[in-house]
């Protein structure tokens, strides 16, 4: 059986409070996965990341933190940067080439490589996003999430079957092991697309805001 990566993208949004009940929420609803079927991800904005870091080591909850973006800088004169070292002290993972990174700040093929030497530099498993199946992928990356721009938020999800072509695409093209599938993932489609062979698990973003939402998407997944 695979082992499916469910990973929540919190995007630009929650407070500290709203995070506090979110992990609350989940934390009653028994939250107990099988870390050999399902890996939880969690990629809260930087200002939660100590909060959840934190709030999952107390409650034991089997959850992985990642971030949403890194600085392409290490440490030193980057006014509002955050680098690779910094987020090391709270995730394990880190979202890169996300297509509203690509679009709002104009991070290109260039800048999301020197992206993918920071997170790997301080020991993050990068997963790299990825709009089309021809998108360069840069080396050292192991997982891919494919999310056709199209997809992402707008309750049109691609279909399983050409989800499922591009994953296998990317497999055999950029060499990674793990490919993901994101753009309007709910707790009715999950299934859908674990289910195809070559697509590794799913990147949610609007329906992971709402923890009981994002519980039964772990649980059909
Ligand atoms: P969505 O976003 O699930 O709201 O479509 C996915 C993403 O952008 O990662």
């Amino acid at each position: 059986m695979k082992k499916v990566f469910i990973i929540a993208n919190w995007k630009s949004n929650k407070t500290e409070p709203e995070a506090k009940e979110w992990l609350q929420t989940l934390n009653d609803l028994q939250f107990a996965i099988n870390k050999e079927e399902k890996e939880i991800i969690i990629c809260p904005p930087f200002t939660l990341l100590s909060f959840v870091k934190q709030s999952i080591v107390k409650s034991q909850l089997l959850l992985v933190v990642g971030a949403q973006n890194i600085s392409q800088f290490d440490e030193g004169a980057y006014t509002g940067e955050v680098n690779g070292k910094q987020i090391k002290q709270f995730a394990d993972m880190v979202l890169i080439g996300h297509s509203e990174r690509r679009s709002n700040f104009d991070e290109d093929d260039k800048i999301l490589e020197e992206k993918v030497k920071m997170a790997k530099k301080y020991n993050m498993t990068p997963v790299y996003c990825v709009q089309n199946k021809d998108d360069k992928v840069p080396s050292g990356v192991s997982i891919v999430a494919y999310e056709p721009v199209s997809a992402i938020g707008t309750g049109n999800p691609d279909t399983p079957e050409r989800a499922d072509q591009v994953a296998k695409y990317v497999k055999d093209h950029a060499q990674v092991a793990v490919v993901l599938y994101g753009g309007s993932v709910t707790k009715n489609n999950v299934m859908e697309f674990t289910r195809m062979s070559n697509i590794d698990g799913v990147l949610v973003g609007g329906a992971s805001l709402n923890a009981k939402e994002f519980y039964e998407i772990i649980q059909n997944a």
